[in-house]
């Protein structure tokens, strides 16, 4: 098993009402994966896995938690596993084609922009697919998701820029509430739907500028405001 990088106990301003804390997750920690991965499935198409899919599921899990590429925590709450989160610290590339801009985004970013921070060319060194965040369902709702993405995020320096992606339904307002609370935007989806979800899941790419980011971002803004006032006064000035 290899030697994980920190083991640690988060806290956050919010602190939960359970007393919250995160190890790495062990070998014996796949069938607890298992049924949480499991538990979002029935929540998601209403049925569980078939025996031979449960095998591969769990392989799957067991090889990730031996691969240095993956980073799995299991959250605890007094002792007891309440949920887990694996992210993919070397995420594979997305193709751009596939990225559509949110209408509602509120950070002016175009297909290229997004692509561009996906890949190596934006210089964002802080990249993360978060593969799975999932808390049993009775420890939901109590400030522990934001404890578990603290500590996601906790070996990035606030004054960088990251971007993560994640897969989600839709209509999952938890998990993009818990991106927003930290400070990320959703700037593009990666709409490849996923048939075992009923093509109600898309990849999120959500970025948190950094503060040199923000502020040209700021520029930007005033340059053109400062433009709009002069083309006012330019108007009022021919009445
Ligand atoms: C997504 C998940 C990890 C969030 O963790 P959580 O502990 O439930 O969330 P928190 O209590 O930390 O709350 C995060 C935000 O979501 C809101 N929220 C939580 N549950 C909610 C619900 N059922 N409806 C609406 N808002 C909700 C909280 O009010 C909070 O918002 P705020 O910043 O405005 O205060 C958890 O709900 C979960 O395991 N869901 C099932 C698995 C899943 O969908 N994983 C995500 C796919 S990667």
């Amino acid at each position: 098993m290899t030697p994980k990088k920190y083991e640690s106990v988060a806290s956050h301003e919010q602190e939960p009402r359970l007393k919250t804390s995160i190890r790495p997750a062990a070998i014996e920690d796949v069938d607890f994966i298992f049924s949480l991965d499991e538990q979002a499935r029935i929540a998601s198409i209403g049925q569980g896995y078939s025996p031979e899919r449960m095998h591969e599921v769990k392989t799957d899990i067991t090889e990730k938690l031996v691969n240095p590429r993956y980073a799995t925590e299991i959250i605890m709450c007094e002792n007891t596993p309440a949920g887990m989160v694996m992210s993919d610290n070397e995420p594979d590339p997305i193709d751009p084609s596939n990225i559509v801009i949110p209408k509602d985004g509120t950070i002016a970013m175009t297909t290229e922009d997004v692509a561009d921070l996906l890949s190596d060319k934006a210089g964002v060194s802080n990249r993360k697919h978060i593969l799975s965040l999932a808390l049993d369902e009775k420890y939901r709702n109590q400030g522990i998701g934001k404890t578990a993405m603290q500590e996601l995020l906790a070996a990035i320096d606030p004054q960088e820029s990251i971007t993560i992606t994640f897969d989600t339904g839709r209509n999952n307002v938890p998990m993009q509430k818990l991106a927003k609370y930290f400070g990320f935007t959703l700037v593009g989806l990666n709409e490849e739907s996923d048939d075992a979800y009923g093509g109600e899941k898309i990849i999120g790419v959500w970025h948190r500028p950094s503060i040199a980011e923000l502020q040209r971002q700021q520029e930007t803004r005033n340059q053109s405001e400062e433009a709009e006032i002069d083309t006012l006064r330019q108007s009022l000035d021919e009445i």
